[in-house]
């Protein structure tokens, strides 16, 4: 790559990328915007391979035929665990995925925002780089709550809170790029949930049967914090039969065990920042990321501050699926030459 490639020039393809846990999406300059489950699988052997009929699968379709494959989510705990090749392997695939999703012309160049969990910012940010590098010939790895705060032009006193699967990422934005004391991380996010609501069902209904597939599938259609007034019932077989279970109980309380954390984190991170500006921050809270997507949990999050410091205000994202790689290819369209690594 030319330092002086014009970086409107046709040649080039702008796209913002989300690398995700559990979903990863990608916006382009062309218009396109498609996601992904963040799962890469690759036949087990030769009668997998004849089965699958491909050498690699993505997303659902990986994890449908899954007894057929190795199957990775390269990004599990918000970070690449480097060193196993298959981990680094699998985001490079995934990178790669997702660029030709986007059909980039012939001999075209691409320059790519890439936007990772806040922890994979900080430890893994050569890893990425060295994946991504095969597939764009200019990029930027950036954290995803910072993307998703530049998508939405929260550039001065703001707080985004991104709820993902594996991690819960927040990041004050104050007027500059935020630094590593600006941003903080939680490990226990969706994924987390999934397990404890796992647990909770297999300790009151050891006899049903039922997988984490099914689980997650449970919360994202009925999570909920607070008070939601219905009861959330569904269908689990016993011993082979389809029985209706109200899991309603259990369900709140797996949502809610992540709430703790994030209500300290929000209040360590205001509490150190510039008292001048606190107040201001705690007017602009935002949530991203889908577990922004539990009903009630914006409510909860804005009556438990405001009991504690009056005003505040909290907001959620429209798209949480895409407002990083929007975002992130916000930044890619906006950024001056001098920020870009060239491959
Ligand atoms: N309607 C919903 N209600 C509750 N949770 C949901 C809903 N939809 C999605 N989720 C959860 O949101 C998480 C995925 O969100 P997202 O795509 O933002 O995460 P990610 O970017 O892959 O993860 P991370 O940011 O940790 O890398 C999963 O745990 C998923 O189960
Ligand atoms: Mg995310």
């Amino acid at each position: 790559m030319q330092q002086d490639e014009s970086k409107t020039g046709e040649g080039v393809l702008f796209v913002g990328i989300d690398l995700g846990t559990s979903s990863s999406a990608i916006s382009a300059g062309n218009g396109e915007l498609k996601w992904v489950e963040s799962y890469v699988g690759w036949p087990k052997d030769f009668i997998a391979a004849k089965v699958v009929g491909k050498p690699v699968l993505f997303g659902m379709d990986a994890l449908k035929n899954r007894l057929s494959l190795d199957l990775y989510r390269p990004l599990e705990k918000g970070f690449l665990k480097e060193g196993t090749s298959k981990d680094e392997e699998a985001v490079r695939e995934l990178i790669h995925h997702l660029v030709k999703l986007v059909k980039p012309l012939k001999g075209q160049k691409i320059h790519a925002v890439v936007g990772v969990p806040a922890e994979s910012f900080k430890v893994n940010k050569l890893a990425i780089r060295k994946a991504v590098s095969g597939y764009a010939h200019s990029l930027m790895v950036v954290s995803e709550p910072f993307a998703v705060a530049y998508g939405l032009n929260l550039l001065n006193n703001a707080m985004v809170i991104d709820i993902g699967a594996g991690t819960v990422d927040f990041c004050i934005m104050h007027g500059t790029i935020p630094s590593e004391d600006d941003q903080s991380t939680i490990l226990n996010a969706g994924d987390y949930i999934d397990q404890q609501l796992y647990n909770f069902l297999v300790e009151k209904h050891p006899d049903s049967t039922f997988n984490m597939n099914m689980v997650k599938m449970f919360k994202e259609h009925h999570g909920f914090v607070g008070d939601s007034g219905d009861a959330v019932k569904v269908e689990i077989p016993v011993k082979g039969k389809p029985v209706v279970h109200d899991i309603t109980a259990e369900v709140k309380r797996a949502c809610e065990s992540i709430l703790p954390a994030i209500m300290e984190t929000i209040t360590e991170m205001i509490a150190k920042f510039d008292p001048e500006y606190q107040a201001g921050i705690r007017d602009n809270i935002v949530l991203a990321g889908g577990g922004s997507l539990i009903k009630g949990i914006r409510d909860y999050i804005e009556t438990t501050l405001r009991n504690e410091y009056g005003s505040c205000s909290v907001r959620a994202v429209d798209d949480p699926l895409f407002a990083g790689a929007k975002g992130a290819l916000a930044l890619a369209e906006d950024m001056p030459i001098g920020y870009w690594d060239q491959m």
